[in-house]
């Protein structure tokens, strides 16, 4: 049965974690998977989930199953920390979330749905975007296809060439949006240009759909849904995947949702029937635990204010930290300009460099990035910037 199997490569970003925790140098600096670290290097559980563990664990009294679309109670709070109160009460008998395993098995689910409505659809994916995508939406069946968006040279999004591509997407067609801290290359849309996205989504009829994996982690927990909320308010149809595994910590608990909107009232039970019927046929239901945590966080008052704490000191970490490294390469005489680092959003930059360097800095200095080389942000702190930017002006040959 197995013979004609082959070895796979590690996956680009997984298997940097693997080679990290197998390297001996004291020095080593995990600029790798995309997990929020605290000054320490550690990647702590939030103190309003530990709470609500707590509280889990002292009330829960049955583990049975609860069903394809989750927690029906989490599901309504993700659509309101999605969408805001006003709308989410707007939009009440068209929209649907339903608790997923992880982004990973809300990106899936999605994609399998949508092969179902549309077997024809095509997904337009940015150029750059994280590498995942294209398994995940891909192994559905749907065609992928790419559109410009980071200029590499410029460290800008290439927008007009991006709505020149989008001039032949259609009505078969979805735009797969970053919602906010694009991933890999931190550069965001404007606000104007989420309305610009949105007209010519009305224009060309094609379907918008939001990867949204890190709320809360660029500019705010309001601010970073500007376009989930333009869309929704303003497009017949959504699709938003959202991930609570950097905003509540949580990663391994996989604890995700997808929301679709519809044009009207009268579609709701087909796109609920369809999703819990693909999900029951892939997973049946999605793991309760971290959907339970971040139930309870969101219910109560204080700890949810908690959590909205410990998220803001993260955010303004992994802001103050891009300011750090641009200044700090500035310093030590690096002449490539990299202010704009502290210009982009979110965990996660491209360091500009090319491959052989970034293989330098992985061989040579034990700094783990990922080939394209893009950075965890937090993954920097005080006791290893002097080695990183030491090691960067040493392989861009430029220390002074
Ligand atoms: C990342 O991009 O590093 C994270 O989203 C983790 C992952 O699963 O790739």
């Amino acid at each position: 049965m197995f013979e004609s199997l082959t070895s796979l490569d590690a996956d680009p970003i997984l298997g940097l974690m693997a080679a990290y925790r197998a390297d001996n140098n004291p020095r080593k600096i995990d600029l790798g998977i995309g997990v929020y670290k605290d000054p320490q290097g550690r990647t702590p559980v939030m103190t309003a989930v530990k709470e609500a563990e707590t509280r889990i664990l002292s009330t829960q009294d049955s583990k049975s199953y609860v069903g394809p679309a989750g927690d029906a109670d989490y599901d309504e709070l993700i659509a309101r920390l999605l969408l805001g109160e006003d709308l989410a009460d707007g939009l009440q008998g068209r929209r649907f979330t339903m608790q997923v395993p992880g982004g990973c098995g809300g990106l899936r689910l999605a994609a399998e749905f949508i092969n179902k409505a549309n077997p024809n659809a095509r997904i337009w994916v940015s150029d750059p975007t994280w590498p995942n995508h294209v398994p995940l939406l891909g192994a559905a069946g749907l065609k992928i296809e790419t559109y410009p968006y980071y200029d590499y040279e410029n460290h800008a999004i290439r927008f007009e060439e991006m709505l020149a591509a989008l001039q032949d997407a259609g009505a078969d067609d979805l735009l797969l949006l970053h919602g906010c801290c694009h991933n890999p290359c931190g550069a965001d849309l404007s606000n104007e240009q989420w309305h610009r996205v949105k007209e010519l989504a009305l224009e060309k009829g094609f379907t918008v759909f939001i990867d949204l994996a890190y709320q809360g982690l660029g500019d705010g927990l309001d601010e970073d849904v500007f376009g989930v909320r333009l869309m929704a308010e303003s497009l017949p149809e959504l699709i938003v995947v959202s991930s609570c595994s950097k905003n509540f910590g949580l990663y391994r608990e996989r604890v995700g949702a997808l929301t679709v909107i519809c044009h009207s009232d009268q579609k709701l039970p087909a796109v609920s029937s369809q999703l819990a019927a693909i999900a029951r046929g892939i997973y049946s239901m999605p793991p309760d635990h971290g959907a339970a945590i971040v139930r309870i966080i969101l219910q109560d008052q204080d700890l949810r204010s908690s959590w909205d704490r410990e998220l803001t000191e993260m955010r303004d970490r992994i802001n103050g930290l891009r300011a750090t490294l641009a200044q700090r390469l500035r310093d030590a005489g690096v002449n490539s300009d990299f202010s704009f680092i502290e210009q982009e959003k979110g965990m996660f930059s491209f360091l500009g460099i090319n491959v052989g360097q970034v293989r330098q800095l992985i061989d040579d200095y034990s700094i783990y990035l990922v080939d394209s080389s893009r950075i965890n942000i937090a993954g920097i702190n005080d006791s290893n910037i002097d080695y990183l930017v030491e090691s960067l002006a040493m392989v861009l040959g430029e220390n002074q």
